[in-house]
């Protein structure tokens, strides 16, 4: 065996034998070809330890925005590692951390402007969560705990974000957190009330307003959604929907969260989601695109109103404390991030390529399973179901989704592909990149239609 060949071979042994993938059944990992090892990339390329390149079409997972390879972000880490890595984030901050959260306070939706950094989308959660239950509490309603999310929502998986969170495995993990409820989301492909268009967004907004008032406005802390989910389908809903869902808030004291875990930073066409949608939060959630994933962080970004609770009893501080919160390589990572989004105009590309990137998906609804095509900027998909005329829909463990998975990637692109097949690309994607992506999806649908006729009836 040549010395590389018995490297390579390492690798996978130590990879096979003791790292843990989050979700990949053992049955894959425990395979030859099973769990796939990445060693480079650059820009939308990522290339694996066999040296077979795929196009990146999810960005890692929804992360990287800026693109793979990024020296600039290398360089902005190194230099501040070798300075000042880190500090305590209990009673002090550090440069990188201070001039982050100004960043920040200039491109946040509104009056957003206090950032309680974090390490990721699950902890940024959990904190706003926790800051709106305590500053109800300093407001005097010590009873409002009370939590309301959207189904088919997805806002993290540590136990307090889970609970908010519709895959929720209550089998393994009940009972979750008590007082979360959870009403219909924005859905124009199958609505909850079968309502068409914006009547149908309207209409779910009004439920929010009523589980309210079914709940008991003194028992309820927050409510709590993605501007668009991708978890919930891709959805994209009237802007009158959260102009709806930001007055209902208001006429029952209960603190609006938009959770921009992955519609932030771009993706969406904008720099963030609720700019579109011309509400602002009271707080936001961040994380994936802040460091375009070169290191992780996140952050809990409020408005004056909910800090003015902390200035108004100044003794008192938030009950909550990460230890790797403002973490001083991190936020120089995200500093160094969001000059490339400046210099390579990046929010503005994702829309103009996210109308590209529509125009190609377009042409795959001729396709007999392709149900619907939608989204945003560089934030798109195309749901396969098993019957056009019904929209019946198809699970993500049915065999023509992992059929239609397994080509994809053979094929050389790297996506999620269960019954929606993602489309959110590196914000630097090429025309090109785009065509062949679609094109892969495009044959790998040829591919699987024929081969499993009977799983389709459209
Ligand atoms: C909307 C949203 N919120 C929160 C999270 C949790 O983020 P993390 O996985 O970084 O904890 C995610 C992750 O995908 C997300 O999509």
């Amino acid at each position: 065996m040549t010395s590389l060949a018995s490297a390579k071979k390492q690798v996978i042994d130590h990879a096979r034998e003791h790292v843990w993938p989050h979700q990949l059944p053992w049955n894959v990992q425990a395979e030859q070809e099973g769990l796939k090892i990445f060693a480079s990339g650059k820009n939308t390329t990522l290339v694996d330890i066999d040296g077979r390149e795929y196009l990146d079409g999810i960005s890692g997972l929804w992360v990287v925005n800026a693109g793979h390879g990024r020296e600039e972000i290398a360089n902005a880490m190194a230099e501040q590692a070798k300075k000042l890595a880190y500090v305590s984030s209990v009673n002090f901050t550090n440069e990188p951390a201070a001039h982050l959260a100004h960043k920040l306070a200039e491109i946040a939706p509104g009056d957003l402007s206090r950032s309680y950094f974090v390490s990721g989308g699950s902890e940024a959660v959990e904190t706003a969560m926790k800051i709106a239950k305590q500053v109800q509490a300093m407001r005097g309603f010590s009873r409002r705990y009370k939590v309301i999310a959207r189904r088919g929502s997805y806002h993290g998986m540590t136990h307090g974000a889970m609970s908010l969170t519709a895959s929720r495995e209550e089998k393994w993990f009940g009972p979750f957190m008590y007082g979360v409820s959870s009403v219909p989301a924005p859905n124009r492909y199958r609505n909850d009330f079968g309502l068409e268009g914006e009547a149908g967004d309207i209409m779910a907004a009004k439920y929010v307003e009523q589980e309210i008032i079914n709940q008991g406005p003194e028992t309820v802390a927050c409510v709590i959604g993605e501007p668009i989910s991708s978890a919930a389908g891709i959805h994209v809903p009237s802007p009158i929907y959260w102009k709806m869902l930001r007055e209902i808030c208001d006429r029952h004291g209960v603190i609006l969260i938009a959770d921009e875990v992955i519609n932030g930073f771009g993706r969406t066409g904008t720099m963030f989601c609720m700019e579109q949608m011309g509400v602002t939060p009271d707080i936001m959630t961040i994380a994936k695109g802040l460091t375009s994933g070169y290191v992780p962080m996140g952050a809990a970004v409020v408005s004056p109103k909910i800090f003015a609770e902390f200035e108004n009893q100044p003794e008192v501080s938030m009950g909550h404390l990460l230890t790797f919160g403002g973490h001083a390589v991190a936020a120089a990572a995200a500093l160094a991030n969001l000059q490339i989004f400046e210099d390579e105009n990046l929010v503005a590309r994702s829309a103009e390529m996210g109308v590209y990137l529509r125009e190609q998906l377009e042409q795959l609804r001729s396709h007999p399973s392709v149900g619907d095509v939608r989204g945003v900027g560089l934030l798109q998909g195309i749901e396969v179901v098993k019957n056009k005329e019904t929209k019946e829909a198809l699970k993500k463990t049915d065999t023509f989704c992992t059929l239609l998975g397994k080509k994809v990637l053979e094929k050389g692109l790297v996506t999620r592909t269960w019954n929606i097949v993602h489309f959110a690309p590196p914000l630097v994607v090429t025309k090109d990149e785009i065509d062949r992506m679609v094109a892969i999806v495009d044959e790998a649908l040829t591919e699987t239609e024929a081969e499993l006729p009977h799983e389709i009836e459209g």
